[in-house]
């Protein structure tokens, strides 16, 4: 039987550790509460603006060792070594980890996708900048089937999974959009670059059910609601 820490968080809506009480089980997480910069968000169309300048994603990644951990709120992959980095503005971003909501956190016109793959990176300043790729059901992902062994089997512990090449990871240097937000978990730091891709991308039912049967809890769901825009601007790059 299951019994939750004092503080620990959970995704259920309207119960005492659900997404509208984090703010009050910790002290310091605040922030997921007050903050206007908070992620993740329903981007409308119509207040998106096109900015050409924003430039193509400039990634360059590179194979490097990983360890698949189950957070208890999600699955994660993380990388031990130098996996790469991508570049925003001049300022370079270290790919750390990569982890998997379903369904989406970010909505697009109101609508949720069946999942949303997060990939963390941090520059040399601690500041967070996520690329996020949105997927719906039809054919698997050839990402997540080379894990899915591994998940299926991954309980409590760790498990070193050799070298994995971020590349592996299919999206485009397409059309993105582009806001400052916070990460989604607690404590919800504000002050992150979301990259969120424009192209939505496929997963299999199973690949699915596997990732949401893995995590401790459980959960049906691992994804924030949506949070205010408020004054945000929420960018569009397109090539022109
Ligand atoms: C996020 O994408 O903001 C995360 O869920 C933060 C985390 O890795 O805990
Ligand atoms: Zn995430």
């Amino acid at each position: 039987f299951l019994t939750l820490a004092e503080d620990e968080y959970t995704y259920a809506e309207g119960t005492s550790n659900g997404p509208e009480n984090w703010r009050n089980l910790n002290p310091k997480w605040k922030v997921c509460g007050d903050g206007k910069l908070q992620s993740p968000i329903d981007i409308q169309l119509k207040g998106v603006m096109e900015l050409p300048q924003l430039g193509k994603l400039e990634k360059h990644y590179k194979p490097a060792p990983a360890v698949l951990k189950n957070r208890g709120h999600d699955i994660m992959l993380q990388w031990s070594g130098d996996a790469g980095r991508f570049n925003i503005n001049g300022t370079y971003y270290s790919l750390k980890q990569c982890h998997w909501h379903t369904p989406s956190e970010h909505k697009l016109n109101a609508r949720k996708f069946d999942m949303e793959l997060h990939m963390l990176h941090q520059n040399s300043q601690g500041e967070v900048a996520v690329i996020s790729i949105c997927y719906e059901i039809g054919c698997p992902d050839p990402f997540l089937s080379k894990l899915l062994k591994d998940i299926k089997s991954i309980g409590d512990k760790d498990i070193d999974i050799g070298v994995i090449n971020p590349e592996t990871i299919k999206f485009g240097k397409g059309k993105y959009y582009r806001y400052v937000g916070s990460i989604t978990t607690p404590p919800c730091t504000e002050g992150v670059t979301w990259t969120v891709m424009k192209k939505v991308r496929k997963v299999s039912k199973e690949q699915l059910e596997v990732l949401k049967g893995a995590v401790h809890h459980g959960y049906e769901e691992n994804a924030r609601p949506t949070q205010e825009v408020g004054e945000r601007q929420v960018w569009l790059y397109t090539k022109k």
